[in-house]
C-alpha cells in the first residue's frame, strides 16, 4: 500500500492506471476509521481494479464554531486498517496544497442544501461539494462510494456529478451500526459513557417512526411530534431537527404516501449525531 501526499503524484498515478485500462474505485474520508468506512472500502475493492482512499479533514466544511480542531485523528491506526482492506493508495493531501493562498473557487448545490443539515450548518455542503469535486479531479475515479448515513451528502454529491458532468458513478452504501443500533460515526468518540444511552435515542426514534408508519400512521406531523417527545425524555439531548421529507428533493411532506425519508440530527453532549431511515409501504 502506498501513502501519497502530493496532488501531482496522485493525479499522475491515476492517469497511468487509466491508460492501462484499470477501473479506479475511490472512498473519500476524513479518517478515524470505523466499520462504516471499512464497508465502503470493501465494496470499492469489489468494484475497482485499484482502490484509493483519501483522508483529509476538510477545513472548509466546518463552521467557525464547529469541531475542526478537535476532530479525532489517528493516522497510524487508519493506515493499518486500510492495509488490511487491501487499499492500493491512501491519499493524504496537504491542506496548503488543497487550499493555497488565493484559493477562491467553490461548488454549490443550491436547492438540496436548503434542508436538513444545510439549515443548521450553513456553508457545510459547499465545503463538501468543493472538496469532493477537487478530489474527483485528482483521483479520477470510475466509482466513488458514499455512506447513506450521510444521506443528504450522498444526494448533494450525486446532483453535483449530474449537473457538472463528472464522469464517475456514485454508489450509496447502507449505514453500518453498532450491535445496539447506534450508527457508527467518528463523532461517537465525543460521547461520554453516561451519554451513550442517550445517543441511542436516534436509532430508537427511527424504529418508533417505522412502527407508527407500519401500523397505519401516515401523518408526518403526528409522527414527528411523537418522536420529539420521545427524544426529550433522554438526558443530554438537544434536537437540531426531526424531518420527514421527500427522499429525492428533501422537501418536508405532510402525508406520507409510498415513501419518505425520516432524518434527524440530535446533539448529545458535545456530539452532533445524525441518522435516517426510509419509510416505505411494503409491497
Ligand atoms: P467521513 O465522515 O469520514 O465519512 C466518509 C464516508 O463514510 C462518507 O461517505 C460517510 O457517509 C461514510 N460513513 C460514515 N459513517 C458511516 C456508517 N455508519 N455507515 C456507512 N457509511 C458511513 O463524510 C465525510 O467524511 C466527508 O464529508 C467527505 C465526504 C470525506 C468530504 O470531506
Amino acid at each position: 500500500m502506498q501513502v501519497i501526499k502530493n496532488i501531482k503524484q496522485m493525479s499522475s498515478l491515476s492517469d497511468k492506471w487509466r491508460q492501462e485500462g484499470k477501473k479506479i474505485a475511490f472512498v473519500p474520508t476524513m479518517g478515524y476509521f470505523h466499520n462504516g468506512h471499512l464497508s465502503l472500502m470493501r465494496k470499492g475493492r469489489l468494484l475497482g481494479d485499484v482502490l484509493v482512499v483519501s483522508i483529509f479533514i476538510n477545513p472548509i466544511q466546518f463552521g467557525p464554531k464547529e469541531d475542526f480542531k478537535e476532530y479525532p485523528r489517528n493516522f497510524e491506526r487508519d493506515s493499518a486498517l486500510a492495509q488490511k482492506e487491501k487499499v492500493d493508495v491512501v491519499f493524504v493531501p496537504d491542506e496548503r496544497e488543497m487550499y493555497p493562498p488565493g484559493y477562491q473557487t467553490f461548488v454549490e448545490v443550491t436547492k438540496l442544501t436548503q434542508h436538513l443539515c444545510g439549515l443548521s450548518r450553513p456553508g457545510h455542503f459547499k465545503g463538501v461539494a468543493t472538496v469532493v469535486a477537487k478530489l474527483f479531479n485528482i483521483v479520477k475515479p470510475h466509482f466513488a462510494l458514499f455512506g447513506l448515513k450521510d444521506y443528504q451528502q450522498y444526494l448533494v454529491i450525486k446532483k453535483m456529478v449530474e449537473d457538472l458532468n463528472f464522469d464517475v458513478q456514485i454508489i450509496g452504501c447502507p449505514t453500518v451500526r453498532e450491535s445496539d443500533g447506534l450508527a457508527m460515526s467518528s463523532r461517537n468518540e465525543y460521547l461520554l459513557p453516561e451519554q451513550r444511552g442517550a445517543a441511542l435515542s436516534l436509532y430508537k426514534s427511527l424504529k418508533m417512526a417505522q412502527d407508527l408508519f407500519e401500523t397505519g400512521e401516515h401523518n408526518a406531523k403526528k409522527i414527528k411530534a411523537e418522536i420529539i417527545n420521545f427524544i426529550k425524555t433522554f438526558p443530554y439531548t438537544q434536537i437540531d431537527y426531526v424531518s420527514i421529507c421527500d427522499p429525492e428533493t428533501l422537501e418536508e411532506i405532510d402525508e406520507i404516501k409510498d415513501k419518505a425519508l425520516m432524518a434527524l440530527a440530535v446533539r448529545v453532549g458535545k456530539a452532533r449525531l445524525i441518522d435516517n431511515l426510509i419509510l416505505e409501504v411494503r409491497k
